[in-house]
Parts: structure tokens; C-alpha cells; sequence
């Protein structure tokens, strides 16, 4: 995909959904492995599966719905993208990151990103919550790699705050207030689909890890070249430093995020009303 043909692309898309809708929302929500369950809590105004949309990759993972959503939560508009594309499944970061930009022309200014994880801190337990401060990209591709289209952005973009502290100071406050124990952390980003080695959960510790997983940092690299302020919130799904016990499968990551995932929702929901 040339850089014209992007541009193109994601007018043409933000055109055919606002054809659909017409209605704005300053903030968007996306919906990580076995984390769907908050599309529940939304009022829904409007629901398109991304089949349906023009320009949008298909996901085909297993816990991943694959649907953009408008509606209402906790009082504010928000739009749900209930699923997303991982460099794993075949995506070129591009397509990874093509919703985002989407919502940057849908005029979406905050984007909140949740995320099953690793557990590579040993203080963390499965059902754990960590927000994200920072991330590492272990090996991912830069989605920003090609041209820089100035339309969306500069091309060399500051990233001393990709997840903007603002967010995460309010968080903090939500989760005190409702008890909900959560950690501040670095997400260490991998292609996946494998999971790691023992030898590479130590060498994640080492370079300054607090979880592992497979998606997020590219969408927040996208986001933060096109001016988003961003949000990102992990549940540890397993353990994957311990010694004894690493062996990881999907059905457990699935289970843990379901488990944990009604204190995502009540984080996210009074953060959509605390940040509008
Ligand atoms: N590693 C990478 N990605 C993950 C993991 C993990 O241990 N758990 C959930 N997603």
C-alpha cells in the first residue's frame, strides 16, 4: 500500500462509516483477547462488523469479535472496536494500525487499549491489572516505516509520553475508589504468535519488562504520530517468568481475561466520564 493509497484508503473508510453514522465520539475503546465483555455494558446506537467495512482487515483469532461499534457508556459517545488485527496473523503494520488512523479521521482524540499480557514482574498474579506507563518494542515493526504522510502526522514523533500521564493519574483514582488493585508497568511488545521461552522471559525481566504480549504497541506508535493521547491497560493472563510453571496456553490467557474482566469495564467506564 503506497502512502497516497493510505490516505485514500482511510478517507474513504471514515466516509462509508459516517455515511453509516453520523454521530462524533472523542474517545475510542479497543478490545483485547477475551475482553469483549464491555461491549455489553454499552448502549448501542450503531454496530458493523468489519467485514462490512471498506479498507478493513478481518480478524481471526479466536476471542476476537471483529466489530466496530457506537454507543453509549457510563453517559459519554464512545466508539467499541471489539477486536483488532495482530502482526501475527499475517497484517503488515499498516493494517495493524489502519483502525486507528481511521478514528483519528472520525475525529477521535483519546483512545484507551486493553490487552491480555504476560505476567513478567514476579510481584504480579494472573487476574492482575497493570497499567501501562511505557512500552518497550521487542522486535516489532514500526508502523510509521515508509513515507511519512504529514497529514497525520510529523515524521519523527516524540515518545517521552505515549500513554499520557493525565490518564493514567485518573486511573490510579478509579481504581482506589473502587479497590481494584492496579499495577504501573512497561509493556514489552512481541510479534508473537509464539509464546516465549524461558530464556526470553528472563531476558524481558532484564531489559526492564513488566508484562509481555503481542499487541498494542503498534497501534500506540499510530496513535501518537497522529496527535491521540492514549490509554492502555494490561490483564496479566499468566506467569510466564515462573520457573516451575510456564507452560502457557491460549485457553488459559482467554480464561484469565474473561475472569479479570469485569474490573477492566468499571476502570474503563468511569475513565470514558473522568477524561471527556
Ligand atoms: N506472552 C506474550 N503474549 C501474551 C502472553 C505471554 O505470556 N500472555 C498473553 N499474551
Amino acid at each position: 500500500m503506497n502512502m497516497t493509497n493510505l490516505m485514500t484508503q482511510l478517507q474513504e473508510t471514515a466516509q462509508f462509516i459516517q455515511s453509516k453514522i453520523a454521530v462524533k465520539a472523542d474517545t475510542a475503546i479497543i478490545l483485547g483477547s477475551g475482553l469483549g465483555n464491555l461491549s455489553t455494558k454499552i448502549e448501542t446506537e450503531f454496530e458493523i462488523p468489519y467485514t462490512a467495512i471498506p479498507n478493513f482487515p478481518v480478524s481471526t483469532v479466536e476471542g476476537h469479535k471483529g466489530r466496530l461499534i457506537l454507543g453509549t457508556l457510563n453517559g459519554q459517545k464512545v466508539w467499541v472496536l471489539e477486536g483488532r488485527f495482530h502482526f501475527y496473523e499475517g497484517y503488515s503494520p499498516e493494517q495493524v494500525s489502519f483502525p486507528v488512523r481511521v478514528l483519528k479521521l472520525l475525529g477521535v482524540q483519546n483512545l484507551i487499549l486493553s490487552n491480555a499480557a504476560g505476567g513478567v514482574n514476579p510481584d504480579y498474579q494472573v487476574g492482575d491489572l497493570m497499567i501501562i506507563k511505557d512500552h518497550i518494542s521487542f522486535f516489532t515493526i514500526n508502523p510509521l516505516i515508509g513515507k511519512n504522510e504529514s497529514a497525520l502526522g510529523t515524521r519523527f514523533p516524540d515518545m517521552s509520553e505515549p500513554y499520557a500521564q493525565e490518564f493514567i493519574d485518573k486511573a490510579k483514582i478509579i481504581a482506589a475508589a473502587h479497590q481494584i488493585k492496579v499495577h504501573e508497568g512497561v509493556y514489552v511488545g512481541v510479534t508473537g504468535p509464539t509464546f516465549e521461552t524461558r530464556s526470553e522471559y528472563k531476558l524481558i525481566k532484564f531489559v526492564g519488562g513488566d508484562v509481555v504480549g503481542m499487541s498494542t504497541v503498534q497501534e500506540n506508535i499510530a496513535a501518537v504520530h497522529c496527535g491521540m493521547r492514549v490509554f492502555a491497560i494490561s490483564v496479566v493472563t499468566d506467569l510466564g517468568i515462573r520457573e516451575d510453571n510456564n507452560v502457557i496456553t491460549h485457553q488459559e490467557v482467554l480464561e484469565a481475561a474473561n475472569a479479570a474482566e469485569p474490573k477492566l469495564t468499571l476502570i474503563i467506564s468511569d475513565l470514558v466520564k473522568a477524561i471527556a
